[in-house]
């Protein structure tokens, strides 16, 4: 019985320490910029924020693969703002056709699994037609990283044959009110 107050207790303790953390955490995107190398192979006809409310940003991305790609990689890299936008240490090429058949790369793990539920590119290579992005917003609990406060840029720039063929770039703010 008195195990079972404790539990509970500790339980309530946990939920409002984490509602009270997750409220004074602020991460949300704050600007989308996005264009295509190659439009004979890549269009974008939307690359867009929409503020549902004032933390919950979403971004909003219709794309268009003209012909089917079978070699896909990226090169995302985050930039944090200190007098204009520096390297920051998260840095990582991907094959996207081999990560899709068995995830690897943990910071490319942690980026896929914010994004996946929010998209229709959670397939095996090769990809073709739309790529959609519908609602995504970033959500701190999900964050499993001890990340500064700061704004930031994430630069993603997608390769076609090891050519690049569009960018979407995505800037986010981090703050954390402790
Ligand atoms: C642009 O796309 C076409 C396919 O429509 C492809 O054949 C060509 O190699 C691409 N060019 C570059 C520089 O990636
Ligand atoms: C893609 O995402 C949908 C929706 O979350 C899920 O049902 C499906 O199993 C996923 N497919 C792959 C290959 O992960
Ligand atoms: C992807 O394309 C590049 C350039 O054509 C080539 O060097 C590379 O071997 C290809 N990779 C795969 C897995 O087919």
């Amino acid at each position: 019985m008195r195990s079972t107050i404790i539990a509970i207790g500790v339980f309530l303790l946990w939920i409002s320490i984490k509602l009270w953390y997750t409220e004074a955490v602020i991460f949300k995107l704050t600007n989308a910029v996005c264009e295509s190398y190659n439009e004979s192979w890549f269009v974008i006809h939307q690359c867009r924020l929409r503020a549902v409310n004032r933390v919950k940003i979403t971004f909003n991305f219709n794309g268009i693969v003209l012909h089917p790609a079978n070699n896909i990689s990226v090169n995302g890299q985050i930039f944090k703002k200190a007098n204009g936008y520096k390297p920051w240490v998260l840095k990582a090429s991907i094959d996207v056709c081999r990560f899709l058949k068995k995830t690897y790369n943990p910071f490319a793990i942690l980026v896929f699994n914010l994004f996946k539920e929010f998209t229709n590119f959670n397939h095996s290579c090769p990809f073709m037609g739309p790529q959609i992005v519908d609602g995504f917003y970033l959500r701190p609990e999900l964050l499993r990283l001890p990340f500064p406060s700061g704004e930031y840029l994430f630069e993603i720039t997608w390769l076609f044959d090891k050519k690049p063929q569009f960018a979407t770039n995505v800037y986010f703010v981090f703050t954390e009110d402790l």
